[in-house]
């Protein structure tokens, strides 16, 4: 059996990707989730698994070298899946330094640790391998039409958040490199789906739509980004965990390259599709809600991944189109309206504390 460690499990896409590895692998392996709990992590995306006897939940920070190398010691991991980061731009413009410290100090530990637990003689224990999640925005911004991010694209990262996950992805590399270390790094394109905390503007706009409050829109609105649904991401990580090759990257993206503005208009319109006649949030779903704001400081132009390596060396292509991706992730709003009130009164605090405090007093 496989022991898993995933850092950032309780975020978004860890989330995505502990439900998406139960469901695929169930009982033939073991997953320990090691997660700070900051405001982005919610343990209550999880409630689904917390009782399984294969799952494992520790409150702790990446950057606590004591607190990861003990993980290391007590378990024999055999994967690691590196999710936990800061990752709103908007607050690493407002609050750079955080963002060192998580993406760059804690992925170095991480590394560091998993590198120690796993040598063996001059080289590693067989089959050990690390994975880093990382993002297209390393790249930079696309100013011309027709142009791609590659593998090979040199970095060029504009915000806080872009130049530590740029830092972190060079902090891998150079483990793979220096130390033959057994890692890939994956960069993705931006992720929508079930469970994104309501800063980033895919469940923002629901949130907001749903009731009848301002939908701020950045600069001209005209900024690109290229949409993946987060399940088809989760795929594309386990299926280069386990066939790509190792000290290699790869780009994934489903070439769903969308305006932002488009985006706004596309979930108004599915709302107003989704929502039966008689219910009071349809009537207030409006493109009068629409509001131009100042642009984000640095806003990149557009992000674009051809996910040429992905798709011929290990097979992997999106499943989702856009406009189903964008249902389903709709509806999950819809079944979930309690999460996002919790979500956004911080009341998941008070439910981690009701689940964990007879574990953190030693019971
Ligand atoms: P998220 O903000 O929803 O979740 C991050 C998780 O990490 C949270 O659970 C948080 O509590 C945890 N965390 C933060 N600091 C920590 C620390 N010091 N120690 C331990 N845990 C900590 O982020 P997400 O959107 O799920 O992104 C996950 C990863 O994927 C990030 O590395 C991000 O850079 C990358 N990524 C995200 C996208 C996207 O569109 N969201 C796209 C490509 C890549
Ligand atoms: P976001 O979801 O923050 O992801 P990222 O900055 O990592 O791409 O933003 C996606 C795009 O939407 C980006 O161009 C900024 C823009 N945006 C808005 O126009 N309004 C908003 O309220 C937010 C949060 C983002």
């Amino acid at each position: 059996m496989k022991t898993y460690l995933v850092t950032g499990g309780a975020g978004f896409i860890g989330a995505n990707y502990i439900h998406y590895m139960f469901q695929k692998y169930n009982d033939s392996i073991r997953i320990i989730n090691v997660d700070a709990l900051t405001y982005a992590g919610n343990l209550e995306n999880l409630k689904d698994v917390e009782k399984r006897r294969n799952y494992t939940f520790i409150k702790a920070d990446i950057c606590d070298r004591e607190a990861i190398s003990k993980i290391f010691e007590e378990n024999d991991i055999d994967r690691v899946v590196h999710f936990a980061a800061e990752s709103h731009v908007d607050r690493s413009i407002r609050s750079p330094e955080i963002f060192v410290k998580t993406n760059v100090l804690g992925t170095l530990i991480l590394l560091d640790c998993a590198k120690n637990a796993w040598t063996e003689g001059e080289g590693y224990v067989q089959g050990k391998k690390f994975l880093h999640v990382s993002t297209d925005e390393v790249y930079g911004s696309l100013e011309r039409a027709g142009e791609y991010f590659y593998e090979t694209t040199p970095y060029d990262p504009h915000s806080p958040y872009s130049a530590s996950k740029a830092s972190s992805d060079m902090l891998v590399k150079s483990y793979i490199d220096t130390y033959k270390f057994p890692a890939n790094i994956t960069n993705c394109s931006n992720n929508y789906g079930p469970y994104q905390f309501p800063e980033k503007l895919i469940p923002l706009i629901i949130h907001n739509a749903l009731l009848g409050k301002k939908l701020p829109v950045y600069g001209d609105g005209k900024n690109v980004r290229d949409w993946l649904y987060v399940r088809d991401h989760v795929k594309a990580i386990d299926m280069v965990q386990e066939l790509g090759s190792l000290g290699q990257t790869y780009n994934i993206g489903g070439h769903n390259e969308k305006q932002n503005i488009e985006i706004v208009h596309i979930i108004l319109d599915t709302l107003k599709d989704m929502l039966p006649e008689g219910d009071p949030r349809k009537e207030r779903i409006s493109e009068e809600l629409i509001t131009y704001v100042e642009d984000r400081k640095g806003h990149d132009r557009r992000y674009a991944i051809a996910p040429d390596k992905i798709k011929s060396e290990i097979g992997w292509v999106p499943e989702t189109m856009f406009a189903d991706g964008i249902r389903k992730t709709i509806a999950w709003y819809f079944e979930n309206a309690e999460w996002m009130d919790r979500v956004t009164s911080k009341d998941y605090q008070k439910y981690y504390e009701e689940m964990y405090q007879f574990r953190e007093d030693g019971e």
